[in-house]
């Protein structure tokens, strides 16, 4: 049996008609691209900002925030183009299943599974410090043991609103996907209008001084540095800095955090009424308006605030907080607690689809796969994803800087997915393709180029953990899909047809 033995496309869109796993499809062109900006701005703007500015690129996380739109407008190209000639639920997953073959798929599923339900718990973490942030001013103080970790509450041990979030949010996903999607779309609402807050009320508040110096001069990183220290560095035999030009491009390996989300879109594919044409539109629309709000955001913020002093965990609220402005802190504050439910809520029903998909094929036990036929959405599996990620944001995320590992995993997608757009239509050049990345084969290999840099550009210890993470996934695989999937049986079957029929 062949690791890369592949499941034709007519095949997976057959078996999205199969009654056990079928998903109601209902979402329109603008539906996807809510659900993307829903999914793309969070964390990454309302916190990261803060940090990649402080810790690496000063004023010129601008330029950070630019390059890391770069990457992902090329990977985009590739997943539209994937998503509009194979129309089925789980994204790349699904696309690679196709094209690269069922080991490569599986390495995929499993990244996607990091992005996604390891997302979910960071990004739960940023929302718990705008929330306590927001309790704080109506004089409520958790204790803190209970409160979010940060530089002034070393103690937080079990982070009680990430928890409360990710069980709410869980039920919502289970009972249904329309019913989450308005929801999405209110919460939405206020996330735009408060980042343009963001952008308008503070540009009155913008001291160009700030801007001095706009790269500032790279500086010898903390010693023992060591293990979190670039790749890059360490393989071209660098003494470890930060800032400097080597400082924009981890920035924009950090920042790339704040794009995620486009490619969730993918994830939903079954789900869209006419996906040929809509998830296309969703995924670019959706890249191209988050891209231009982030570049102003950060401009703005860093004129704001001296880079050195930039709040590193709740930081568009403080810089208002530092100029004198707390009513518009608190309204910063309220839109981001808004905004960052709808990316959690996203992430897990990204993460549940993955994982459904991955049933499907019987890559995992099938029978956690089953859609229920009240609610028309995978509820086992969403019980299970909403367990793992309130682990992951209430507990692990408190000892463990986690947002570095998301990145590697989508990074690492990408750039696989950007490989398998030329193979796929060598494979099969006749399949109807609604939207065609241009000047292939070299927009995808740039893609996927620029996508290896960026994850040379994130620190050893986050490879040594994302390598651990793949060798698990090895694990799982040659022990259980291996033998079992559905293209294992399948070939099986036709081989011995009398033994294997069940
Ligand atoms: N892009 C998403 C965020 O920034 C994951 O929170």
């Amino acid at each position: 049996m062949s690791v890369m033995r592949t499941k034709s496309i007519e095949q997976s869109i057959k078996e999205t008609d199969d009654p056990d796993y079928a998903l109601k499809k209902s979402l329109s062109w603008l539906d996807l691209t809510v659900f993307g900006i829903g999914v793309i701005i969070g964390a990454g703007i309302f916190t990261f900002t803060g940090k990649a500015a402080q810790a690496y690129g000063g004023p010129a996380i601008v330029i950070s925030f630019v390059i890391a739109a770069v990457v992902c407008a090329l990977a985009a190209l590739c997943y539209a183009e994937f998503a509009s000639t194979v129309p089925v639920s789980g994204s790349a997953y699904t696309f690679s299943y196709a094209s690269l073959g069922e080991l490569v798929a599986w390495i995929i599923g499993w990244d996607l599974l990091l992005e996604l339900a390891l997302g979910a718990g960071v990004v739960s973490q940023g929302w718990s410090h705008y929330a306590n942030l927001l309790l704080n001013t109506m004089g409520i103080t958790l204790p803190d043991v209970l409160a979010p970790q940060s530089k002034t509450n070393p103690g937080g041990q079990f982070n009680l609103l990430a928890f409360l979030l990710i069980a709410v949010l869980t039920a919502l996903v289970a009972w249904g996907i329309k019913e989450s999607m308005r929801v999405n779309l209110v919460l939405v609402g206020i996330k735009l209008f408060i980042v343009l807050f963001v952008i308008v009320a503070g540009l009155a508040y913008v001291k160009t001084a700030n801007y001095h110096p706009f790269i500032p001069p790279a500086k010898p990183g903390a010693p023992g540095q060591g293990i979190t220290q670039p790749l890059i560095q360490a393989m071209l035999g660098f003494t470890p800095t930060t800032y400097g030009l080597g400082g924009i491009f981890a920035g924009a390996s950090i920042v790339f955090f704040a794009y995620i989300g486009f490619d969730v879109v993918a994830t939903t594919a079954e789900e869209a009424k006419n996906p040929q044409r809509d998830l296309p539109i969703g995924i670019l629309a959706s890249l191209v308006i988050c891209t231009i709000l982030y570049v102003a955001v950060a401009f703005v913020i860093t004129g704001m605030v001296k880079y050195n002093k930039i709040d590193p965990d709740a930081a568009l609220a403080t810089a208002f907080k530092d100029v004198g402005k707390s009513g518009f802190a608190t309204i910063v504050s309220c839109g981001a607690v808004a905004g960052l439910t709808t990316v959690v809520m996203t992430l897990i029903i990204g993460a549940t689809r993955v994982l459904f998909a991955m049933c499907r094929d019987w890559l995992l036990p099938r029978g956690l796969g089953r859609t229920n036929p009240k609610t028309g959405t995978p509820v086992r599996i969403t019980i299970f994803v909403g367990l793992a990620v309130a682990f992951i944001g209430a507990y692990v995320g408190n000892h463990i800087d986690l947002e570095e590992m998301v990145n590697i995993g989508t990074l690492a997608a990408f750039t696989l997915v950007s490989i398998a757009v030329p193979i796929l239509r060598h494979k099969r050049p006749d399949l109807p393709r609604a939207f065609r990345v241009p000047w292939s084969p070299v927009l995808p290999t740039l893609a996927a180029l620029a996508s290896l840099y960026l994850m040379l550009n994130l620190s050893i210890e986050t490879w040594i953990r994302f390598l651990v993470w793949m060798a698990l996934g090895f694990v799982v695989y040659f022990s259980y899909g291996y033998r079992k999937s559905r293209l294992a049986r399948r070939a099986e079957e036709e081989r011995v047809p009398s033994l294997t029929r069940t």
